[in-house]
């Protein structure tokens, strides 16, 4: 029977070296949910790296099998492999360049550049032992983009689909890279290749008929006689769950616990990784922006800020980390009293009950990327909000802005509206709230992760066979 392997840079769980020992969390993020349904049936397989440097083949071989009875299969990198492929290429290239913001961040480098190929390989080499003819491989994301084409040169016989989480930028942008071509060629290796919207279909489309001279027609590439498809999926939440943990006991007591602790002050809420994509910093001075606007507000508003750590070894992360802290101390200062912060900033994770209690217990949801494939978060809050009241506040930068149409929609660089949308927000009857998050919840419940999951396994079946009829 034909099996589904699952390619990501992370595996869904993570190793944790707690004083010596190893332990798996829950990664955190959308696609271990999401694909949650996939791996963990049959003879599935997820395939991806467990987030730490593991030294030692027996510790290896240990951690190995205990992630083999979750169905997952580890590709460990070493600490050259880690600094090179991880932060220097996939961190330091793809992800800023992808997010426009290659002058500032971009560091191209060949050694970067070779180990970026090695780990690729890497993982084509570990698909390989497992892959039979009639499997299913889907890879996901920037980290892995030459690895369809590598799994196609070695193995004919399996349907190739590729998603890519982040967004794809414009030709101007694109061809900064030195390895433009290499990337793209390496895409185009699978058969049906997925992105959040149609905008990063058109510009991907650009970037292959102008960087390898390849025909393009509507969505549909011909490559080297073979056709394949690029087509936008957005990608959806596991909304139910989300509803559900909303009305659990435990949660709503977190809630009760929250709304005590913040008595009658409205809640505005933020979570996003510390991530310069993410427009924290931008935030944070539209948050001030309302306090000297509207100094009314004082005491009777807090901004609750949850900040992941990520990539805390690249630089540009750890600088982003001290200008947040230093912002965000300022803004306390200048106006706090003895009893109450503006902000209450956290710089961790959290489990997925705590968050769901606050995205039950906040008045406003802020979400304001400067750019962002998608962001579940956004759909997160929508689908916790069972009474169908709350606001959210959503940058057009954000891929989750072409189908929550119905948010506060903000143009994220222009501090002053942002501010004014808060104030906006706090204010919003709520008739209006619940006309809106109305219409969000039933976007969110109808194209949801199972939707997702759904279209993209039943459109790389069509190219399969639209490839068949015209061999
Ligand atoms: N998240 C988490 N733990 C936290 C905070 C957030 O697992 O402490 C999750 C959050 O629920 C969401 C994901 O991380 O599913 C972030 O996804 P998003 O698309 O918003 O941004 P990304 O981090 O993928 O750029
Ligand atoms: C984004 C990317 C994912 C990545 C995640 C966490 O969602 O699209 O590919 O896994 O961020 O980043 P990290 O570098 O910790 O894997």
């Amino acid at each position: 029977m034909s099996k589904t392997i699952i390619a990501a840079n992370r595996l869904p769980v993570k190793i944790v070296n707690d004083t010596g020992e190893f332990k798996l969390h829950t990664s955190e993020g959308g696609l271990a949910t999401g694909l949650g349904s996939i791996y963990k049936s049959k003879d599935n397989v997820w395939i991806g790296w467990p987030g730490l440097e593991v030294e030692g083949e027996e510790q290896q071989q240990k951690i190995t099998e205990e992630l083999r009875e979750q169905n997952l299969l580890p590709v460990f990198l070493d600490k050259d492999e880690i600094t090179r492929f991880y932060e220097g290429f996939s961190n330091e290239v793809l992800w800023p360049v992808f997010h426009y913001y290659a002058s500032t961040y971009a560091h191209y480098e060949q050694q970067n550049w070779e180990c970026y190929k090695e780990v690729n390989q890497k993982f084509c080499d570990q698909i390989l032992k497992i892959a039979q003819p009639g499997d299913m491989v889907w890879v996901h994301d920037y980290q892995l983009l030459l690895l369809p084409k590598m799994i196609r040169d070695a193995q004919r016989d399996i349907s190739i689909g590729f998603f890519l989480h982040i967004p794809f930028p414009s030709h101007e942008m694109f061809r900064l890279i030195p390895w433009r071509k290499q990337l793209l060629e390496g895409m185009l290796g699978a058969d049906l290749i997925g992105f959040h919207t149609f905008d990063d279909v058109r510009h991907f489309l650009s970037s292959v008929t102008r960087v390898l001279a390849l025909q393009t027609s509507a969505n549909v590439i011909t490559n080297n006689r073979r056709v394949v498809v690029a087509e936008s999926f957005p990608m959806g939440i596991d909304d139910k769950k989300y509803a559900s943990l909303a009305t659990d006991a435990a949660v709503k007591k977190e809630v009760a616990a929250i709304c005590k602790t913040f008595n009658r002050q409205k809640l505005i809420l933020s979570i996003d990784r510390l991530d310069y994509s993410k427009g924290i910093l931008q935030r944070l001075r539209a948050f001030e922006q309302l306090l000297i606007s509207h100094p009314e507000l004082l005491t009777h508003i807090t901004f609750y800020m949850i900040v992941v750590p990520s990539r805390d070894q690249v630089a540009q992360y750890k600088e982003l980390r001290d200008q947040i802290d230093k912002k965000v101390g300022n803004i306390n200062a200048r106006y706090r009293t003895l009893e109450w912060s503006p902000i209450q900033y956290f710089y961790r994770s959290f489990p997925i009950e705590t968050l769901s209690a606050l995205y039950s217990a906040a008045d406003v949801c802020l979400v304001t990327p400067m750019r962002d494939g998608m962001n579940l978060v956004s759909k997160e809050y929508v689908a916790s909000r069972v009474n169908n009241d709350g606001v959210l506040i959503l940058s057009e930068m954000a891929g989750a802005s072409k189908e929550l149409i119905d948010a506060i929609i903000v143009n994220p660089n222009n501090e002053y509206e942002v501010s004014e949308a808060m104030f906006v927000a706090l204010n919003m009857p709520l008739a209006e709230q619940k006309r809106r998050m109305t219409l969000m919840r039933n976007n969110v419940g109808k194209f949801n992760i199972g939707h997702w999951v759904k279209i993209f396994k039943e459109r790389l079946d069509e190219v399969k066979q639209m490839q068949r009829s015209l061999l």
